[in-house]
């Protein structure tokens, strides 16, 4: 084990030089044009996998290409199979002005290094990679199989890999999976997540007159669609921070005493949540802890508001439509296929005969939730002390990494979440950035695992 570590320090610079190298790529799935890029940069993770000795190869899907590793297998011998998931997409780096660096040029400054996909999620899974690089450089044996996947399609809701892991599902069975694409509550201080929020996405268009009006000719005879919409959506949710829709808490498990003891004892200071958030006064469900609000309830957003000129100046109007990209985030037990519905229906019966209305189902993925007290959870907590040299807590996450529950259904594993980001990474956000030193905490995490869970198998 001493080689490893010593091996993983003794390239800790050159192992950043690659994670700069692999942000470059901008893989933003959402978007077309990106599609070369997106090959590209799983090309570029497959020939890094050759390069340390794993087998490799791009798989094509109908969306995105997977990226598929594996440590080579030694004929004969049977050990414990454990898969490693990441994600080479990155969400949309818009808006490209509050940058303070371009998105895809990786900039270091002290321990961070900025670029979109730093932290969600390249330098999270590199680090695995980085890991079994120091394993079979320095001819340490691995006490397991280690499978890498890496998809293209996380950050659009992954609609392509759960078909891929049932097609290889033979390959892919293992005893765990092991994904670092959460975050942890603050610098130095590891945590184990064993919870997740699931989500359901909706879009909703509405139509009104067919080409866009000249309000002052038209207006007050005709509906106006971006109106009805504000209107239609502001009675999503109510003031107390309820959602407003019949029957959406109906599956809801109140939470036990003991999730919220555990969930107080996180780390969190309210003044200094506001000031980091830049938001004037918080807002979320009465009766709730911010820690409970944002990991343990479900919730409603608006992702995405767009109708009429959003030019410079001003262009009057009235917008033939208004569209909205909803998204909810549940939590265990509720049913993202079944909230769609409720979700569909109850905004149907208040659109009002002035306009029509489109509906479509995005994607959705339920909540996870694992056994904190489960030995491989416990296994990683050792892993996570190990590495961070730090006691590490349990973590509920809002977040949603909608496949994790395939995982358990198709290879019938549960999903180990070792987060490396932090909460000033700015995932989604402008300026995201990865903390260097949880880079290299990562890699140490990633070499102290496999014993950690090879022996419980
Ligand atoms: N890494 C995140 C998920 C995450 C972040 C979990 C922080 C817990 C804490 C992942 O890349 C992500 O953003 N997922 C999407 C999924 C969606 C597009 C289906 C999300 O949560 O919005
Ligand atoms: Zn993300």
């Amino acid at each position: 084990m001493n080689a490893v570590l010593d091996y993983l320090n003794a390239h800790r610079d050159r192992f950043v030089r690659e994670l700069c190298d692999y942000v470059r790529f901008p893989s933003v799935s959402a978007q077309p044009a990106h599609k070369p890029d997106m090959r590209a940069c799983a090309e570029w993770l497959v020939a890094r996998c050759e390069a340390i000795g794993l087998e490799a190869r791009l798989c094509p899907t109908a969306g995105h290409p997977i990226a598929l590793a594996r440590t080579p297998r030694r004929a004969g011998a049977r050990k414990p199979h454990f898969v490693v998931y990441g994600h080479y997409d990155v969400q949309p780096a818009e808006p490209f002005e509050l940058w303070k660096t371009p998105p895809f040029e990786p900039r270091i400054e002290g321990t961070s290094l900025f670029a979109r996909g730093a932290s969600d999620n390249k330098g999270q899974h590199l680090a695995h990679l980085n890991a079994v690089e120091a394993y079979l450089a320095t001819g340490t044996e691995l006490p397991c199989d280690l499978t890498f996947v890496v998809e293209g399609e996380e950050e659009v809701g992954s609609g392509n890999l759960a078909g891929f892991l049932k097609e290889r599902q033979a390959e892919l069975r293992c005893d765990a999976v092991v994904v670092s694409d959460t975050g942890m509550p603050a610098p130095g201080l590891p945590a184990l997540t064993y919870a997740l929020r699931g989500i359901t996405a909706v879009e909703i268009k509405l139509t009104g007159p067919n080409r866009d009006l000249h309000s002052g000719i038209f207006g007050g005879t005709v509906d106006n669609p971006a109106m009805a919409l504000s209107q239609l959506l502001a009675q999503l949710r109510d003031k107390k921070g309820r959602v407003n829709i019949p029957g959406f808490y109906d599956d809801v498990v109140p939470l036990s005493a003991f999730e919220r003891k555990q969930l107080a004892r996180l780390p969190y200071r309210e003044r200094d949540y506001v000031k980091f958030l830049g938001v004037p006064r918080l807002f979320g469900e009465t009766g709730y802890t911010a820690w409970e609000q944002r990991s343990a309830r479900p919730t409603v957003e608006i992702n995405g508001l767009t109708s009429g000129y959003q030019g410079e100046g001003s262009k009057t109007i009235i917008p033939s439509w208004a569209s909205a990209k909803l998204t909810f985030r549940l939590v265990p037990n509720q049913s993202p296929a079944k909230i769609a519905q409720l979700v569909k229906r109850h905004l149907k019966k208040f659109v009002p005969p002035t306009v029509r209305a489109e509906f479509q189902d995005g994607h959705g993925g339920e909540a996870y939730l694992l056994d904190p007290r489960s030995p491989q959870a416990e296994a990683g907590l050792r892993a996570l002390k190990t590495a961070f040299g730090r006691e590490p807590v349990l973590l509920r996450e809002g977040g949603s990494i909608p496949i994790v529950t395939e995982f358990k259904k198709i290879l019938g594993a549960d999903t180990l979440l070792l987060g490396l980001a932090l909460p000033d990474d700015n995932a989604h956000s402008p300026n995201e950035k990865f903390d260097l030193d949880n880079y290299a905490a990562g890699q140490r995490l990633s070499a102290a695992l496999w014993p950690e869970l090879a022996a419980l198998s």
